[in-house]
């Protein structure tokens, strides 16, 4: 049986990106999907593709009565979800901590993080009515090392990860679990033109990656699969955190000649 028959799931920022892959992959294996964006075109077009298998739904993370109105209709469409992918994000201004406004901060907070609780605190009701369930959330590598310029950005995807081990602990008596996902650079509209030079010499593996390798990982940790694991890490970032692949005393230019 596939891993996901007769389960609903919600990923939110589900329109493009890596949301996108996430949703056609548990279509792929069972499931019954609602995409909830604020990108309506590209949310319609995809659920489209997928057919009766997927909804989409408007949803402004950051807004509790849409999330509400979410949770009950997708119960009432597709029956109570029982995996939720905390998945919308939004990247930071790419300034220096001194020259951020407080309107940015808040917005990439309320987006990054507020959207997070809103979500996780709408399903848990519907969760442990039907027994169960997982909730991933997408933080970054972003949530395990500092990050230059991007003081807010790192801010929320270090609370994401510190909120998923709290209410992991809450919720395990309900057999809900819920862990973290910490992708690196991966090929996904975030990142505009940017490509495999801006990892070159900085992590191991050397490239970026592409959403769908992200999104094998997301399902493992999302199905029964990973039964013993909550308030967990799990890290896909080419090896970033794990340090830098140039050598003690090596320059960057004898890293490139070792490695071609
Ligand atoms: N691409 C990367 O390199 C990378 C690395 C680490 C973590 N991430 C995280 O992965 C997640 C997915 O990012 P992506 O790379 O696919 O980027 P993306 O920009 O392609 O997708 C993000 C999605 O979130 C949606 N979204 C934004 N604000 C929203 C809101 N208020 N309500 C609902 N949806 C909203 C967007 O419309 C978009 O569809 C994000 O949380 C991001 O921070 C990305």
């Amino acid at each position: 049986m596939a891993r996901f028959e007769r389960r609903t799931v919600i990923v939110t920022g589900g329109a493009r990106g890596m949301g996108a892959t996430h949703a056609r992959g548990f279509v792929a294996e069972g499931a019954r999907v609602v995409i909830a964006d604020v990108l309506d075109d590209e949310g319609k077009a995809l659920a489209g593709e997928l057919g009766e298998a997927a909804l989409y739904r408007h949803l402004d993370v950051t807004d509790e009565q849409q999330w509400a109105a979410l949770v009950e209709e997708t119960t009432a469409t597709f029956g109570a979800p029982t995996v939720l992918i905390n998945n919308a994000g939004i990247g930071g201004s790419g300034t220096l901590v001194e020259e951020k406004t407080l309107e940015d901060w808040r917005r990439l907070l309320g987006v990054n993080l507020d959207g997070v609780f809103l979500g996780t605190r709408a399903v848990i009701p519907a969760m442990r009515g039907a027994g169960g369930g997982a909730i991933v959330n997408i933080s970054s590598f972003a949530g395990l090392i500092g990050t230059p310029n991007a003081a807010d950005y790192t801010t929320s995807k270090f609370a994401v990860r510190g909120f998923t081990k709290a209410v992991a602990m809450e919720v395990a008596p309900y057999g809900i679990r819920v862990n973290s996902v910490h992708p690196g650079y991966i090929r996904t509209p975030i990142l505009g033109p940017l490509g495999d030079e801006v990892v070159h010499g900085k992590i191991a593996l050397d490239r970026m990656a592409a959403p769908e390798e992200v999104t094998k990982m997301v399902l493992f940790v999302a199905s029964d699969d990973a039964s013993y694991s909550t308030g967990a890490e799990f890290v896909i970032d080419g090896g970033w955190s794990a340090g830098s692949p140039v050598g003690i005393g090596q320059t960057n230019s004898e890293y490139d000649v070792a490695r071609a």
